[in-house]
C-alpha cells in the first residue's frame, strides 16, 4: 500500500506539480492536503499546458481518483471556474471527490485578508489576498462553515447568521467598512451547494479502500516548508503547514500507511512575499534566473524573489519532513551560468552557523556562506540518463545530495512530462 507525500522543500514553487503529474500516471488516488487557491501549480502535459489552483494534479490521469481532503480550503467560485475550464478542455472530473470535513473560503475572509494586510502597513506579509489566513483562523476558532455544512441549507443558514453577526461588528466597528448581507452570501453558497454537491462527501472510506486493495496513493503537497507555520519563517508564513506530518493529518491517512516522503527542490531558490531570504540575489544573476526561469506567481503573477541553493534551509527541510528521496528541478535553468554558488553555512553577528534559527529578526541578519562550483555552459534539456550529465552537473548534484542528506531520485530539465531523469526508485 504505497502512500508517497510529495512535498515542496524551499519557499514553494519548486516545480511539484510536474512531478505530481508525472507520478501520478502511476496513481491509483492523489490526495491534496493543506493550502486553497494560494498554490498555483502549471502542469505540462499531452493534452496542453493547465494551470491550477485546487484540483489536484492527477486530475489528467483517466481512472485515478484526485481528492481535495479535510486539510485544503476551498474558495468554491475558483474551484468551479477551473472544473468548468477543464471540462472545456475535455478533462474528465467525475473522480474528483471533496472532503465534506474541508474549509470554505467565504467573502469575508478575502475581505479581512486585504484589510488586515492593509493595516500592517510595511510590516505586512505579502500574502496573496485569497482569504487563506483567515479561514484557518476561523478554523481553529470554531467559527469555519465546512464543505459538508453548506448541503443542509436551513442549518448552514442559521450557522452563517452566527458567524456573520460576527465578521460584520469587526467590519463595521474595526474597520469602518459596511456590513455584509446574510442573503447574498446565503444565496451564493447554496448555488455552490447545488453545483458542487455531487463531488462532496466522507472521503475517508475511498482512502481505506485504496489502501485495503493496495492501491498507490500520492499526497499532493502545496506551499513549501520554509513557510510553514511552526518550522517557517514565521510570522512571513502560510496558515497551514506543508510538511509531511500534516499530509497524514490533512487527509485522514495514518502516519503508519506512509510508505514514501518525496522532497521537491528546485536546484536554486526563489521566494514570494516578504520574509527572509539569505542566498536572495538582488542583482543582474538574480534577475537573469528570474527571466530564464520565468520566475513570476502563477497564482499572483508577482515576480519571485531568486537566490542560489540554500543548503542549509534544505537540510533543514530533509530533517523535518523525514525525506526519504529527493527531486531536483529545473536544472535546465542554470545551464548557462559559468560559475555556481551553494550556501553550505550562515555567517550570523560574526558567526558561522550550520542551522536555520528559530528567530526570524536573527534570519533575517544571516548572510550565506559560499561555495563556488563550475557550471557545466550547456543544453542540458535533452539529456534523459543521469550518466550523460556533463560532469559539472553531476558534481553540482552530488555536493546537493551530500549537503541535503537525502539521496536523489528525480532531475528534471524542462517543463515536459518526459524531461525528467530518473535515478532511482521512489519507493
Ligand atoms: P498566504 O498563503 O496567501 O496567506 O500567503 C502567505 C505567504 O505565503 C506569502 O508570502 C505568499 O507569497 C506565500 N505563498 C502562499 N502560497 C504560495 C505558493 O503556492 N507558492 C509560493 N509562495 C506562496
Amino acid at each position: 500500500m504505497p502512500a508517497i507525500a510529495i512535498i515542496g522543500a524551499q519557499w514553494g514553487d519548486e516545480g511539484k506539480g510536474k512531478i505530481v503529474d508525472r507520478l501520478s500516471q502511476k496513481a491509483d488516488v492523489v490526495v491534496r492536503y493543506s493550502g486553497g487557491d494560494n498554490a498555483g501549480h502549471t502542469v505540462v502535459n499531452k493534452r496542453g499546458e493547465f494551470k491550477l489552483h485546487l484540483t489536484p494534479s492527477g486530475i489528467f490521469t483517466p481512472g485515478t481518483t484526485s481528492i481535495l481532503g479535510n486539510g485544503v480550503v476551498i474558495n468554491p467560485s475558483v474551484l468551479i471556474k477551473e472544473i468548468e475550464g477543464l471540462n472545456s478542455r475535455g478533462i474528465d472530473t467525475s473522480r474528483l471527490y471533496i472532503s465534506d470535513r474541508a474549509h470554505l473560503i467565504m467573502p469575508y475572509h478575502v475581505l479581512f485578508d486585504g484589510l488586515e494586510e492593509e493595516a500592517k502597513g510595511d510590516a505586512a506579509i505579502g500574502t496573496t489576498l485569497k482569504g487563506i489566513g483567515p479561514v484557518y483562523c476561523d478554523k481553529v476558532g470554531r467559527l469555519g462553515i465546512r464543505a459538508g455544512d453548506i448541503l443542509d441549507k436551513a442549518a448552514f443558514k442559521k450557522q452563517l447568521a452566527g458567524v456573520l453577526k460576527y465578521k460584520n461588528a469587526l467590519l463595521t466597528g474595526v474597520f469602518g467598512k459596511p456590513p455584509l448581507s446574510l442573503e447574498d452570501i446565503y444565496q451564493e453558497y447554496c448555488g455552490y451547494a447545488d453545483r458542487l454537491g455531487k463531488y462532496i462527501c466522507d472521503i475517508i472510506p475511498i482512502l481505506e479502500e485504496a489502501i485495503k486493495n493496495n492501491k498507490v496513493i500520492l499526497m499532493e503537497g502545496a506551499q513549501g516548508s520554509m513557510l510553514d507555520p511552526d518550522f517557517g519563517t514565521y510570522p512571513f508564513v502560510t496558515s497551514s503547514s506543508p510538511l509531511s506530518g500534516n499530509a497524514c493529518l490533512g487527509s485522514g491517512i495514518n502516519p503508519s500507511q506512509l510508505t514514501a516522503v518525496i522532497g521537491i527542490f528546485k536546484a536554486y531558490c526563489s521566494r514570494v512575499g516578504a520574509g527572509p531570504f539569505p542566498t536572495e540575489l538582488k542583482d543582474a544573476t538574480g534577475d537573469l534566473i528570474r527571466e530564464t526561469g520565468h520566475e513570476y506567481g502563477t497564482t499572483t503573477g508577482r515576480p519571485r524573489r531568486c537566490g542560489w541553493f540554500d543548503a542549509v534551509v534544505s537540510r533543514f527541510s530533509t530533517k523535518i519532513n523525514g525525506f526519504t528521496g529527493a527531486a531536483i528541478t529545473r536544472l535546465d535553468i542554470l545551464d548557462t551560468f559559468p560559475k555556481l554558488n551553494i550556501c553550505t553555512a550562515y555567517k550570523l553577528d560574526g558567526k558561522v552557523i550550520d542551522y536555520v534559527p528559530g528567530n526570524t529578526a536573527a534570519m533575517f541578519r544571516c548572510e550565506p556562506v559560499y561555495e563556488e562550483i563550475d557550471g557545466w555552459q550547456c543544453n542540458v534539456s535533452d539529456i534523459r540518463k543521469y550518466e550523460d550529465l556533463p560532469l559539472a552537473a553531476r558534481r553540482y548534484l552530488s555536493r546537493i545530495e551530500e549537503l541535503i542528506g537525502c539521496p536523489i531520485k528525480l532531475i528534471s530539465v524542462g517543463k515536459h512530462a518526459d524531461q525528467t531523469i530518473e535515478v532511482g526508485k521512489l519507493h
